[in-house]
């Protein structure tokens, strides 16, 4: 897959050169992306990650790419494609993951489905398991951004969980493809807008206010453990494994079908039998896979391994 993206001889870009010397805006605003072009760059970013860009969302890439083309000091975007594709331009990969992927979320997000997680779907699990056999809990939350998720479900753990059911030990790991937001999620500094959804007796107990940001306190960080993973690697992909719980919510809407399946097919392998795996409200495995049972649950929907 990703392999053969790296065969492709590089030109090396000329610094230093006239592209040097124009001004940033005035090279951005030269710069123009064929629909040949775009179409190349798609393919590429596609094989890379699975995010596929619609026709309609050319204008969003061009926007993004722009900006490493600049950084870069190159002069075109057929020359960034190139770039990414030799193997000195490796490390490239991370920018532009960084500028291609929405990282939106926030603490709490998926209110009905943390309290499904909690009271039906922890209790099903571990129910099933003898009473005073000391186990261990997974839960993986894939495509986690800045963490909200994740450590949303390590406050409901040391909340309420982990006082239910002491025998066990709850683990959580999270992962994203974009080592920046991986890099604010351990740090666990945090702006308004993520913890407005944060209930108000969670808030004191759980952040220490700082002038305009709440940190994190270290009980909580210290739960979850965050990795970079390519939910389109099949190779980090199947390091995963044993899990109860998947949380892989908001990402799916980004790849087409073929991607969405073999993202999905993945997460399968990784859950536990009788495992479960959330998605966004507004995404839906229907047309993507039939390896899962769809369980109505009173306020959501939750994907069983049956
Ligand atoms: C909109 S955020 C969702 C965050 C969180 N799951 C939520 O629902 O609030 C989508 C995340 O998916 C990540 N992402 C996109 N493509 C990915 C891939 N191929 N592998 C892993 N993460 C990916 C992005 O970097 C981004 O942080």
């Amino acid at each position: 897959m990703a392999s053969d993206l790296f065969k492709f001889k590089f030109n090396k870009p000329k610094t230093g050169d006239i592209a040097v010397s124009i001004p940033t805006q005035e090279r951005e605003g030269n710069l123009v992306l064929s629909d040949h072009t775009f179409s190349k760059l798609r393919d590429v970013i596609y094989k890379l990650c699975g995010i596929y860009y619609t026709d309609s969302k050319k204008y969003l890439l061009e926007g993004r790419i722009i900006k490493r083309i600049t950084a870069l000091n190159l002069n075109t975007y057929e020359e960034y494609i190139s770039f990414i594709q030799a193997i000195s331009g490796r490390s490239e990969l991370n920018q532009l993951f960084e500028a291609i992927t929405i990282n939106e979320t926030y603490f709490f997000r998926a209110q009905q489905q943390f309290e499904a997680f909690e009271n039906i779907v922890v209790p099903e699990i571990l129910n099933s398991r003898p009473s005073n056999y000391r186990s261990v809990f997974r839960i993986w939350s894939a495509a986690s951004s800045s963490g909200e998720e994740a450590y949303t479900l390590a406050i409901l753990v040391l909340e309420r969980l982990r006082h239910k059911y002491p025998n066990v030990q709850f683990q959580i790991l999270a992962s994203d493809i974009n080592n920046a937001v991986l890099e604010n999620a351990r740090k666990g500094v945090y702006k308004e807008y993520s913890v407005r959804s944060v209930p108000p007796e969670y808030m004191d107990k759980y952040f220490t206010k700082n002038g305009t940001t709440y940190l994190l306190k270290d009980e909580v960080k210290r739960m979850v453990k965050f990795m970079n993973i390519n939910l389109y690697d099949p190779i980090a992909m199947s390091t995963v494994t044993g899990c109860d719980v998947v949380f892989c919510c908001n990402v799916l809407i980004y790849f087409d079908l073929p991607s969405k399946q073999q993202v999905v097919s993945h997460l399968y392998k990784s859950l536990n039998n009788n495992g479960y795996l959330f998605i966004g409200y507004s995404e839906s495995l229907h047309g993507v896979s039939k390896a899962f049972k769809l369980v109505h649950l009173p306020k959501s929907m939750v994907y069983k391994k049956e």
